[in-house]
């Protein structure tokens, strides 16, 4: 079956570089009905699902997003009702959406001339939203294609070569970082809209930033992600610089120096070494977010907002 249509200039010229649109054949496939986004919602683990209103500015402080009290599954039930942003995090986790999930980021990376060693670490991310809802200006630290197969999303794209809108502090990686970022007015001269309805997609290269709003109906969407060699080596040196910032030594970008780019490699890759077994359990993943992030890097767990968080 191919998922996937590409056209192969535009690919040559613009991916992972560019935000551009293509086509998908996804709408309509039964794994993205509700009901069964409700059954993936009960298999997931708590931490793996994000929730809020959706009746939020496109420059809404963390702080002052509000919460939505009610469980996952009743989030999605009511979401042609509510006014309600969701996500399913790291939907590869089940069998049936991984195999789509895999399939697409091969024959998309395929189809734009890459080789299978350039795409790894492939992740799923479906957007549950209720009509006209916002999710709030902020970037993704990988490669991305981004589909609609209900409703009308409306993407803004915006170039940052200059770090004018999103400064290298804002890329450093932390989980006690909130992902919506500080937005002015004056950004949006240099937004680019995508106005993507069922079968559309938008190809959203590493970090580029963006904000979104749905249509007059309820949106299903999901993010298929992937990393490239570089990403990944990007975001080791952006996670370490991310945690060093927290523990009172903040860092030079990537870049800068070539022979610290590679300690911070080795360190991250040293540390994660001793980590990664522990993050099995959601349980110890909350403890360690906790005790090296801080308490605010738990925020998506609460369903009410917690005092000073
Ligand atoms: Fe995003």
């Amino acid at each position: 079956m191919t998922m996937v249509h590409i056209d192969s200039a535009t690919a040559k010229a613009k991916f992972l570089k560019e935000a551009f649109t293509l086509k998908h054949s996804l709408a309509g496939h039964p794994l993205f009905t509700l009901p069964r986004l409700v059954e993936l919602a009960k298999s997931l683990p708590r931490d793996r699902i994000e929730y809020n209103s959706g009746k939020v500015a496109v420059d809404v402080k963390p702080e002052d997003v509000p919460r939505i009290d009610k469980s996952p599954e009743d989030v999605i039930r009511s979401i042609e009702v509510d006014n309600a942003w969701m996500v399913l995090k790291r939907v590869e986790s089940h069998p049936a959406y991984r195999s789509v999930l895999e399939s697409f980021v091969r024959e998309a990376n395929l189809a734009a001339g890459r080789q299978p060693g350039d795409f790894e670490d492939i992740q799923g991310f479906i957007f549950v939203s209720s009509a006209n809802a916002t999710t709030p200006f902020h970037i993704d630290a990988e490669e991305n294609i981004l589909i609609q197969l209900h409703g009308d999303k409306f993407v803004r794209t915006f170039d940052n070569g200059d770090r004018a809108l999103v400064p290298e502090e804002e890329m450093e990686l932390s989980p006690s970082k909130h992902r919506n970022m500080p937005y002015e007015d004056w950004y949006e001269s240099r937004a680019t809209l995508h106005a993507l309805k069922p079968g559309d997609a938008l190809h959203m290269p590493y970090m580029i930033p963006h904000w979104v709003a749905t249509g007059n109906s309820y949106s299903i969407s999901m993010a298929m992600t992937w990393k490239t060699p570089e990403v990944v080596r990007l975001n080791k040196i952006r996670t370490m610089n991310g945690t060093l910032r927290r523990f009172g030594m903040p860092q030079r970008p990537p870049g800068v120096s070539p022979a610290r780019d590679a300690a911070k490699v080795i360190l991250h890759d040293a540390l994660r070494t001793v980590i990664e077994p522990l993050r099995k359990s959601e349980r110890v993943r909350t403890f360690l977010r906790a005790a090296i992030y801080g308490k605010q890097a738990n925020y998506y767990l609460s369903a009410k907002p917690e005092q000073g968080a």
